[in-house]
């Protein structure tokens, strides 16, 4: 959830590091804080933007620091609650992601010992306890004080009397980027593409000893050697590329992504989809276990796999699974995590797995923590994705739900190239819908002057009023909720009025006549309906105040559509009210605490 940076070598390390950071702001960026051996250990921190504290820092000849940019979890946000985090004497800074899950305990030891602390963060007892342990030796000491730590961490040390930086990872990500004569560290790859390509990913219980010229890694006392990898994410992948926000680059990102997954797999020549995993079609059943955006795309996939591959499938939220869920029979649990460092989802594949089940992850991030607990890993090709609201990573999720199906169909050969046809198709119609900007704009400013939306959908488009609700929700900051368009009469009927209104998805599928008398029942309530219609539909503009018109899709292939165009209706809402639309209050990108 955090952000962490980190250099030693032969240039200034400051200007590194604040590029590095600015980076990373959309891991977190409630506060962030730096920590320079220059004269001394020096730290700048403040509940401002990287951009700010900037503005504020001193020329500074360092050639080693840390950087820290933060989602508050212990503590709010605040100057003293940001890290890095110092000991008694301020002679060590230490800057953290995860959580130190018996911080109280040791917190009161160490105050017991003499120690004083000044925040309220579980990281603060790092600095104490490396304090503590130090004889000279920073290494040593970091060692020691972990032997103490419960919990989760990638964290990052610096002593005013040692050159070297001290890195060591434990269930939360970290890698280190090699240069000439220099290295850099970070918890996420965007930090480092201005600076190197060649990276190594730490693993689980790893300690290592950073100078410019070389690197020691160790894991449990031993030395190890951990293999050079060439990062794919570059500059420009990780840029705006002209656009205003990333969000609104991402989702025009999404033909390109959609083409190229589509075309690894689907063979031109003869009908078949080819993965680099394999699937075993003959287990019981499929549980997908995912959170927020991801969880609609499992349930978009619950409907696909079931439908083409003729599985029974059940989905799950992740942050439920933990709580006295069991599995029947011999099942396939699959993790939908763009990120793969959702905690939640991550814990729940383990405890699939430690229930005998078959594991897979699909993920948009190489190396991150779920391909780890995972026998095997599908990735999505939809690249850096910054903007905290998922996108192109979703579409790419449903993508890769019509790939497996596709791989394990249970239908006749006109059916399946019927459907590897439509999936060909799916890139120049979401084309057709980012064309339609100007429209879905104006749809967008007049959703933002409203204060609650209900999104409502039937059948596969029930996901997708899920995904469109907490999409607006989350940018827009208006107040939305995703419903099946049958339940609304079952309660929330009663918030209906003029000033409530209701966007509807109306597909012409099996859905439609029922969605025709929901539409109906809603205007007798007197709220604005704006219907995402199919192109050619001439019934539906009979009954709503607004016609969203979309490219005629297959059934089981209209979400991708759907939601391309339900992006851009809460961009542009969130644009009209002047949201800080890629980095939305409260959020992070990756939520890796539980
Ligand atoms: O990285 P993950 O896919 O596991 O993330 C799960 C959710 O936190 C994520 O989808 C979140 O709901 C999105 N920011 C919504 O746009």
């Amino acid at each position: 959830m955090c952000g962490i940076v980190g250099y030693v070598g032969c240039k200034e390390a400051q200007p590194i590091l604040v590029n590095c950071l600015k980076r990373l702001e959309y891991r977190g960026y409630d506060s962030c804080g730096l920590a320079f051996l220059g004269d001394g250990l020096q730290v700048y921190k403040d509940v401002v933007r990287i951009g700010e504290l900037e503005k504020i820092l001193p020329p500074n000849g360092g050639r080693v620091g840390i950087g820290h940019t933060r989602w508050a979890t212990h503590g709010r946000p605040s100057k003293v609650n940001a890290h890095p985090h110092v000991d008694c004497r301020g002679e060590i800074a230490v800057v953290h992601n995860g959580i130190i899950s018996n911080f109280l305990a040791l917190r009161e030891r160490l105050v017991s010992e003499g120690h004083h602390f000044f925040s309220e963060t579980d990281t603060e007892v790092l600095p104490h306890l490396i304090e503590k342990y130090y004889r000279g030796n920073l290494e040593e000491a970091v060692r020691r004080a972990l032997q103490d730590v419960e919990g989760s961490y990638a964290v990052a040390v610096i002593h005013r009397n040692s050159g070297e930086l001290i890195a060591a990872r434990h269930e939360s990500p970290l890698l280190i980027g090699l240069g000439d004569g220099e290295k850099f560290l970070a918890s996420d790859a965007p930090a480092l593409v201005d600076y190197s390509d060649r990276v190594v990913y730490l693993e689980d219980g790893d300690l290592v000893v950073m100078h410019g010229e070389g690197l020691k890694i160790s894991n449990q006392g031993r030395e190890v050697v951990r293999k050079e990898h060439h990062l794919e994410w570059t500059a420009k992948n990780v840029g705006k590329a002209g656009y205003e926000h990333f969000m609104l680059k991402e989702i025009h990102e999404q033909p390109g992504v959609i083409e190229e997954m589509v075309g690894e797999s689907v063979s031109t020549i003869e009908p078949s989809v080819n993965l680099e995993v394999f699937i075993d079609r003959t287990v019981d059943g499929i549980l997908l276990l995912a959170c927020g955006t991801s969880y609609y795309a499992a349930m978009v996939g619950q409907q696909v796999l079931e439908e083409i591959a003729r599985l029974p499938v059940r989905v799950e939220l992740a942050s439920e699974f933990s709580y006295s869920r069991t599995v029947v029979g011999r099942t396939l649990a699959i993790a939908i995590s763009q990120s793969g460092e959702t905690a939640d989802t991550n814990r729940a594949l383990k405890k699939a797995r430690d229930l005998g089940c078959r594991t897979m992850a699909i993920t948009n991030v190489r190396d991150s923590t779920v391909t780890r607990i995972a026998e095997q890993s599908f990735y999505t090709k939809a690249g850096p994705e910054i903007g905290v609201a998922a996108t192109k990573s979703f579409t790419a999720q449903l993508i890769a739900f019509y790939l497996i199906a596709l791989s394990l169909a249970e239908v006749d050969a006109g059916t399946f190239r019927h459907m590897t046809q439509e999936l060909r198709l799916l890139p120049s119609k979401v084309q057709r819908v980012l064309d339609s900007e100007k429209v879905i704009a104006g749809h967008g400013r007049r959703l933002s002057g409203y204060e609650s939306v209900f999104y409502v959908g039937r059948g596969i488009s029930y996901p997708m009023a899920l995904e469109g609700a907490l999409k607006i929700k989350e940018i827009a900051y208006i107040h939305a909720e995703g419903y099946a368009a049958g339940e609304l009469k079952h309660g929330p009927f009663a918030l209906l009025r003029e000033k409530f209104p209701v966007v509807a998805l109306t597909l012409r599928d099996d859905t439609y006549e029922a969605m025709l008398s929901n539409i109906k029942e809603i205007k007798a309530r007197e709220s604005p309906v704006l219907a995402l219609a199919e192109e050619g539909d001439q019934e539906i503009a009979k009954y709503v105040d607004y016609v969203l018109p979309l490219p005629q899709t297959d059934r089981l292939f209209a979400p991708v559509v759907i939601s391309v165009a339900l992006q851009l209706l809460a961009y542009f809402a969130a644009r009209s009210r002047g949201c800080p639309i890629d980095t939305p209050r409260n959020l992070a990108k990756s939520v890796t605490v539980e």
